[in-house]
């Protein structure tokens, strides 16, 4: 049983990895990032307030995030355990969940940090395509998907994100800078912070964090 957290910066491949990692300790993986878009796709009032801030690279305000977690928390299959992918992004999104856990008898046990380089970074997130469908990523040349435009697992259509502009993506590398990385020291300070080289190919890391979350 595992409470995980997976921080790095935008287009470190938190969401690639996070895919793997649940799979294999079959806990959920519960992406802020995923959760967002899927409120702005059906229109919700979270989403519609989400998405001017989404657009912009900015973050989403804390209490809107707070609240759209709690909420799927409080489900029945993260009682066991789960994957936290793009949250916390803020010292206070930290504090009130640690604050959550502590309620409930329980802790995060550890925070996997992916280290990569901005302008790996870069080309990743503008060359990324999501299936709009099942929300599998892929890359037009690392990993293209067998026929373009159409995803391998599902045959839904892929799509470009909208905060995947150049432009964007260098707020969202300022907004990770001020907000965000101030969390390494958060969980460096808890003890339970391990970094791993997110710049290696995919199976690679995940290799190296199974081999510290244990087979
Ligand atoms: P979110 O969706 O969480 O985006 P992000 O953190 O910017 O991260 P990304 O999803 O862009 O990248 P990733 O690390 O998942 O990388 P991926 O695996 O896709 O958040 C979006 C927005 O929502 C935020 O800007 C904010 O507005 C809002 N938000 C979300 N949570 C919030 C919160 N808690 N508080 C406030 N606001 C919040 O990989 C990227 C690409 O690289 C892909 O093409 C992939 O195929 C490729 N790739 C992955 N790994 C590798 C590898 N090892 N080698 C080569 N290519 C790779
Ligand atoms: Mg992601």
């Amino acid at each position: 049983m595992f409470r995980l957290v997976l921080l790095g910066p935008p287009g470190a491949g938190k969401g690639t990895q996070a895919r793997m990692i649940a799979g294999k300790y079959s806990i959920p993986h519960i992406s802020t990032g995923d959760i967002l878009r899927s409120n702005i796709k059906e229109e919700t009032p979270y989403g519609v307030e989400a998405k001017g801030y989404m657009d912009k690279g900015e973050l989403v305000p804390d209490e809107l995030v707070i609240a759209l977690l709690r909420t799927r928390l409080d489900e029945e299959d993260c009682k066991t355990g789960f994957l936290l992918d793009g949250f916390p992004r803020t010292v206070a999104q930290a504090e009130r969940l640690d604050n959550y856990l502590k309620k409930r008898g329980c802790r995060i046990d550890m925070a996997i940090e992916l280290d990569v380089a901005e302008d790996i970074l870069l080309k990743r997130m503008v060359g990324r395509r999501v299936c709009r469908v099942c929300g599998a990523t892929y890359h037009i040349t690392h990993m293209p998907t067998r026929i373009e435009g159409v995803c391998d697992i599902c045959g839904g259509e892929t799509y470009q994100r909208a905060d995947d502009t150049v432009e964007t993506v260098h707020n969202r590398f300022i907004v990770y800078h001020k907000e965000t990385a101030p969390l390494l020291d958060y969980y460096q300070t808890g003890g339970i912070l391990n970094r791993f080289d997110g710049s290696k190919d995919p199976e690679t890391i995940f290799e190296s964090i199974v081999s510290v979350l244990g087979a």
